[in-house]
This record gives C-alpha cells, sequence and structure tokens, in this order.
C-alpha cells in the first residue's frame, strides 16, 4: 500500500519505490507538513514538524493545545492566507464579508484505487491498480468552502500528483483569488533553483542559480505558457550533479497563465507553490459550485537532475501522453515552411514529395498558407477554407496525388487565432478578443479568438471538421503566434471576467479534445512561434511539440538540452534545416536527439548531401526504440560547457548505448576520453565501428577512447560523431 494513514499517530505516509512525502493532523485540524525525500522505513516522525523554536511576532491559532505551534513557523501542508502564516498562501478565498482570511482545517480521507480525472483538464492517468490516491476534505468554517486535496502515487516510478477541488459549501458565493495547485515546505537546506527561461528561438534555456531569502518566481501572465518561462522547476542540492544528490523536480499540466513560486523564510526554510497564476485569477463560486486546480506533478530523484529527468520521461511516456502516437512508430517527415514559406503550389508539394519519397522520408507536411487568402502572414486567419486555387485542385485530390507517391500528408493549423483581414473577423468582429472602449493589439498581425465562447470554438470546429473529414490527412501541425493582450470576453458578466484566462486554456483544452477524439489517428505536434507552449498539458493531447524556429544545430543543442530536463525525447520536435552553419552530418545527429524530420527543399540537397539524408533515414530507423524509450544521459552541458557537447542514450535493458558528442567550438587540448555512463558493469558491450569489445565496468569508469575509432581525425567546430555498441 502506498499511501498509510496512521490512526494512532495521525499521519499520512505515502511512498513510492524512492521516495517518502508525509504530513500530519495535528491539533485543531491543521495539515502540517513532514517530510519530502528519499524513502524512509520509519513511522515516527512527527519531531520533524518543528521547524523553529515561538516566534512572538508569529500568532498561534486559538485552541490549540500547543503553545510551540504557529502555523507561520512550521512546515505547512497546503497554506492559507490571512490565519497567520505570512508566508506565501496556496489558498485566498473572499468571503461575503469581503475580507480573504482563509483557514482550512482536516475533516476527513479517503484513499481509493487509481486516480480520477481532472474535468476539462489534461491530466497524468492510471489505471485501477497503477495508483493510489488519498482525497483529503478540508474546511473553512466561516465562509463554508471546503478545499479537498488530492494526492496520487505512482509507486513505480517515483512521482506523486497534486490537484485541488475547491467547493462553495457555504449560502453565499465567494472569489477563489488564489488556489494553488501544490505547496511543499522545505526545510533549511542549500539549495539551487533550476528553471527554464527564453524568449522566440531560444526556449527552453536552463537557468540555475542558489536560493535567495525571500521569493522567487517564474510564472506567465501572457495567456499561454510561453518560451519566457517553463512551467517546470527544481530544487536540488548545491552539490547535486546530473547523477548525484537530491533533486526535487515540479511540472505543471497547465497551458495558460502560471506562477511556481519559491519563498525563503527568515529560518532559511524554502516553501514552494505550483499553480495557476494568481494576479490575473478570480473565479466566483455561487453555493455548490466548484472548482478545480491543474494538476502539478512531482518527482523526487536522489540521482541528481538526470535521475529526476529520466523519471519525468518515463512518466509522461507512460502516464500523460495518451496519444495512439506516444508509443506507435511516427512517420519521418519532412515539413514546407523553411523550404518555401508562403510560396508553394500543389505542383511543388508534389515535386517536395517526389523527392522525398527517394531518400526514405515518410510524411510531408503543408505548412501555412494552404486557406483562404494566405498569401503571406497579413491575413486570412480563420477562413479555414482550402484554397484550390493555389493547390491546383481539392485538398483531396492534393493528398492523393501525394499518397499516391507512398507519402503521408499533413496540414497547418492555427485553429485560437484570426485575423483582422479575413472574412471570418469581417463576419464576427466581437469574436476577437478585446477589452471594451479598448483598442485591439496586433501581434504579428493578428488577434486572438475568444476561445471561451462555445459558439466560436463550434465554428473552429465545424471548419476543421470539413476540410479533415475530406481529405487524407495523417498529421496535424496546430500553432498559436501570438499572446493575449486586452484580455476580456464579451460574454462574461463583468464579475466574472478574472475567469477570462483560465476559462480561455479549458477552451483551448476542448476543442483539442474534440479534434483528437473525432480524429484519434492524426498525429498531432504543437507549436507556438516555435516552443511556446512546450508543456505538459499539450503533450496529453500532442505526443510531440516543435521545439523551436532556431533549427541551427548549435544553439539548438541548448534548447533540447534545457526541454529534457521534464521532457521527453520522444516529444521533442526537431529537425534538420538547411542552416549552413554546421553540415548535414551535425544537424542530423542534434535532430536525433529529438522526434527527427527536415524542414527544407529536398530538391536542393547536393547528390553527396542525398546520401548522407539516406543514411540518417536508416538510422531513425534503427535507433528509433533506443532514443524514445531508453534512458537519456546529458554528459557534459552546452549551457555550462562552452566547447563539447555529448550526450548518450541507454536501453532500459542495458544491452544497447548510443553516445554522441558535437564540438561546438573545438578547444586547444581536447580529451579524446568519455566515461559513459548507465550501463551494466558486468556486460560486454561491442564496439560497432571497431568489433572490440569492452565491459561496461571499463566504459563507465575509464571511458571511451573517441581516437580508437577508424577514420578518427580531430573533430573542428560544429562537427560531431556518434558510437553505437550492443552487448555481446
Ligand atoms: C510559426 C511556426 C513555424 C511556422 C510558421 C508559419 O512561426 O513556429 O514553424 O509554422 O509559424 O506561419
Amino acid at each position: 500500500m502506498p499511501i498509510h494513514f496512521d490512526e494512532s499517530k495521525k499521519i499520512f505516509k505515502l511512498d513510492t519505490k524512492s521516495s517518502t512525502y508525509a504530513f500530519l493532523v495535528y491539533n485543531g485540524g491543521f495539515l502540517v507538513h513532514l517530510y519530502y525525500g528519499a524513502k524512509l522505513p520509519d513511522n515516527n516522525l512527527k519531531h520533524l514538524m518543528y521547524r523553529g523554536w515561538f516566534d512572538s511576532l508569529s500568532p498561534y491559532a486559538e485552541g490549540v493545545d500547543d503553545p510551540r505551534f504557529a502555523v507561520d513557523i512550521n512546515p505547512m501542508e497546503y497554506s492559507t492566507n490571512g490565519a497567520g502564516d505570512f508566508r506565501i498562501s496556496a489558498c485566498a478565498v473572499r468571503g461575503r464579508d469581503g475580507n480573504t482570511v482563509t483557514d482550512l482545517r482536516y475533516v476527513s480521507h479517503k484513499i481509493t484505487k487509481g486516480k480520477p480525472k481532472l474535468p476539462g483538464l489534461p491530466a497524468t492517468f492510471a489505471k485501477e491498480n497503477e495508483a493510489e490516491t488519498l482525497e483529503i476534505e478540508t474546511v473553512d468554517e466561516v465562509t463554508g468552502v471546503k478545499v479537498f486535496l488530492f494526492y496520487t502515487v505512482f509507486e513505480d516510478y517515483g512521482v506523486m500528483t497534486r490537484s485541488v477541488r475547491a467547493e462553495n459549501g457555504g449560502k453565499f458565493p465567494v472569489e477563489l483569488e488564489q488556489l494553488y495547485s501544490a505547496c511543499i515546505d522545505f526545510p533549511a537546506m542549500d539549495m539551487d533553483m533550476v528553471h527554464l527561461y527564453g524568449k522566440w528561438a531560444k526556449e527552453n534555456t536552463t537557468a540555475r542559480h542558489p536560493l535567495q531569502h525571500g521569493i522567487q518566481a517564474i510564472r506567465s501572465k501572457r495567456g499561454m505558457t510561453g518560451p519566457n518561462h517553463n512551467p517546470f522547476l527544481a530544487l536540488v542540492d548545491h552539490t547535486a550533479t546530473e547523477e548525484t544528490g537530491n533533486a526535487y523536480g515540479v511540472n505543471l499540466v497547465y497551458s495558460g497563465n502560471f506562477s511556481i513560486e519559491v519563498e525563503v523564510d527568515t529560518r532559511g526554510c524554502p516553501r514552494v507553490l505550483a499553480g495557476i497564476d494568481p494576479e490575473s485569477f478570480r473565479w466566483r463560486l455561487e453555493p455548490g459550485e466548484s472548482f478545480v486546480s491543474p494538476e502539478a506533478v512531482m518527482v523526487y530523484s536522489e540521482h541528481g537532475l538526470g535521475g529526476m529527468s529520466r523519471t519525468f520521461h518515463h512518466f509522461y511516456l507512460d502516464h500523460l501522453m495518451r496519444s495512439e502516437w506516444t508509443k506507435k512508430k511516427r512517420p519521418l517527415l519532412i515539413n514546407s515552411w523553411e523550404a518555401a514559406f508562403f510560396d508553394f503550389d500543389g505542383d511543388k508539394l508534389v515535386e517536395f514529395a517526389r523527392e522525398a519519397k527517394e531518400l526514405g522520408i515518410e510524411m510531408l507536411v503543408m505548412d501555412d498558407g494552404w486557406f483562404g487568402n494566405r498569401f503571406d502572414d497579413h491575413r486570412a486567419l480563420g477562413d479555414w477554407t482550402v484554397n484550390e486555387e493555389k493547390l491546383g485542385g481539392t485538398l483531396g485530390e492534393l493528398t492523393d496525388r501525394v499518397n499516391a507517391l507512398g507519402i503521408k500528408f499533413g496540414i497547418w493549423y492555427e485553429p485560437e487565432m484570426i485575423n483582422p483581414d479575413s472574412d471570418l473577423y469581417r463576419a464576427h468582429p466581437d469574436w476577437a478578443i478585446c477589452a471594451p472602449g479598448r483598442k485591439k493589439s496586433l501581434s504579428r498581425h493578428q488577434c486572438v479568438l475568444d476561445m471561451t465562447r462555445q459558439d466560436v470554438r463550434d465554428h473552429i470546429f465545424h471548419q476543421m471538421e470539413s476540410v479533415l473529414s475530406k481529405a487524407n490527412i495523417a498529421y496535424i501541425k496546430w500553432d498559436c503566434n501570438r499572446h493575449i493582450s486586452e484580455a476580456a470576453s464579451l460574454e462574461l458578466p463583468p464579475e466574472r471576467q478574472g475567469e477570462f484566462f483560465h476559462r480561455y486554456v479549458l477552451g483551448v483544452y476542448d476543442l483539442m479534445d474534440r479534434i483528437t477524439t473525432a480524429f484519434p489517428h492524426i498525429l498531432l505536434e504543437n507549436c507556438s512561434s516555435g516552443g511556446g507552449r512546450f508543456d505538459a498539458g499539450m503533450m496529453y493531447y500532442s505526443p510531440q511539440i516543435w521545439a523551436s524556429d532556431n533549427t541551427d544545430a548549435i544553439e539548438r543543442l541548448t534548447i533540447q538540452f534545457g526541454a529534457s530536463l521534464c521532457y521527453p525525447i520522444a516529444a521533442i520536435g526537431a529537425h534538420v534545416s538547411a542552416n549552413p552553419r554546421t553540415d548535414i552530418v551535425t544537424r542530423g545527429n542534434v535532430a536525433m536527439c529529438g522526434t527527427f524530420g527536415y524542414e527544407l527543399d529536398p530538391r536542393k540537397l547536393t547528390p553527396e548531401e542525398k546520401e548522407i539524408v539516406k543514411k540518417q533515414v536508416r538510422d531513425y530507423h534503427k535507433y528509433y526504440d533506443l532514443i524514445r524509450f531508453g534512458d537519456f544521459y546529458r554528459i557534459t552541458s552546452p549551457t555550462e560547457d562552452p566547447f563539447v557537447c555529448d550526450w548518450e542514450f541507454v536501453s532500459r535493458d542495458k544491452n544497447e548505448v548510443l553516445f554522441t558528442r558535437v564540438i561546438m567550438r573545438r578547444p586547444e587540448n581536447l580529451y579524446q576520453h568519455q566515461r559513459l555512463r548507465g550501463l551494466d558493469p558486468d556486460k560486454l558491450y561491442t564496439d560497432e565501428d571497431t568489433g572490440e569489445v569492452y565491459s561496461g565496468a571499463l566504459l563507465m569508469h575509464a571511458g571511451l577512447d573517441l581516437s580508437g575509432t577508424p577514420g578518427w581525425r580531430w573533430l573542428q567546430d560544429g562537427e560531431s560523431m556518434v558510437k553505437h555498441f550492443s552487448a555481446c
């Protein structure tokens, strides 16, 4: 039983194969956090609650026997606002009296098999025998608001998920002002904060710095998660490395405005909150109504950042990404964007497909420009009717021509957007988001559709359905190229405008759910000006996300390595483009550390490049399972080492190994050994290039001599090499 309640001590203990999480019901029904970390055999954990002594400036609650107990000093399981805990609060509810004092106390709990669904939200899933869920009911006596805390334990993974449901059990309306999905209080520890920041063409860049006293936060107020901060944060020991030390990761399964905050209090104890960004959120609950928060996924690993990442990867492949394409072999695609931009017609696409077929590529994706009057990015978003004049026939005819060559066909959409120069806008100007009395700001010449509205979603769905059902479409790239300003919905009354942003995200999820349910065999790839919505919420629907419009192989290393901190390699969209800074071999090797595909005009490849592409296609198939379902090891980091980037995939059974080295900038003296990781020390591995046999112990402890490879030479800037080993 991974979840255990000790009735006499009132302690909840949640165990996975590698971690323990514990909290206590303390007198007066306070939920006091006790521990999160490496697995503990003990049940006697109560003493862990005291993290400081009485402080005259920290109030203690009335009616509590223990004079040492103050909610401001002790680690709290789900902190509330205004009732004596002056640190950041997970929950604040405004009642009919107008104040936001909130004091949640334990009422009851239940433990069930499996995991309940979160209505309207993407979330991790489990069969009855795969997880266990603890549901704690708490109540604020004055407002009557009940807050249910959900904890699902995935014992075999070292993972716990959390979410919260607030229910108005009182007689009067209330307003939720803050409802974080998770709150975690840590004891005083020297920890670093690791997170992902960026911008367009520089997404998911890793940052690591020591926690400071005070509040540090990452967040989005952009309506989407955005490339600026990813809804992922890790706290690690100062001394933690890729493979050693305590690492705690938290990731939101959410695609909207979020906030992950850490407050280090005066005692040096960090508190982490993760959930919907409270600054852009208010939710009115009438009596009897409920609100469900998005899910937070929590991973603990005692094997450093690498251990944490591998846990996220396997867990998401098994329990988040629900598409049938998650584990099924995906067709190797070529995308038309960088090859043609808006300048294509049906014949050109058929030529691309013919060339692609010669190279072994399996699918052609027609990017932006196939619909309405879309000859550039100034117009036609919202008019999802096929431009048959441009394509030289119907979409069905074009897909038939491409399919006849043995190539599948995919298309691009940007369903949430509308250009002022579009038939849709001319018919429904009020469908574009804008606050009354204000001017609409444009971004890439476009506005955002009010996805909170059912009529808007229905219209877009029917347009898409009509196109998708008339042609043999195997793939959709779902783009989203601007963020939301002047946010308001004309459909919502003034007292509910605070609900706009979350309702927008629910609307997007609803449309994605309808499309993926109506067309379950279509492979969906998410995109947002590159990796601007690279989050676990999107991954629930789309098993791959275009990681960046930046296709320079060297800069991609930082982007893909950052994304891999939390997200599986199988989800990281990566293509070989015509970007000339590195040769096509290196571009292929880097894209191989992702979904792999092409984004170039295949007619322009030289005969020599075509032979290289054919080899890459063979490698794509050869290493498909190893790369997607194996263990990923970041050996050197492109954000720390300016010269060399090394990584490695090891199959789960430790029988196969793929090592890759990219020289970002050649140093004066480049050491030609590298120690491999994650092998079985007792197994013997054959070097595919030389036929030499080495033990796993030798490859891990003494290292691999790269200069022993036939044809080896000093690699220059931007060059790369790959080594493959199989256990014999
Ligand atoms: C965004 C995407 C690109 C491409 C264009 C089309 O920028 O990131 O890959 O699809 O839109 O307009």
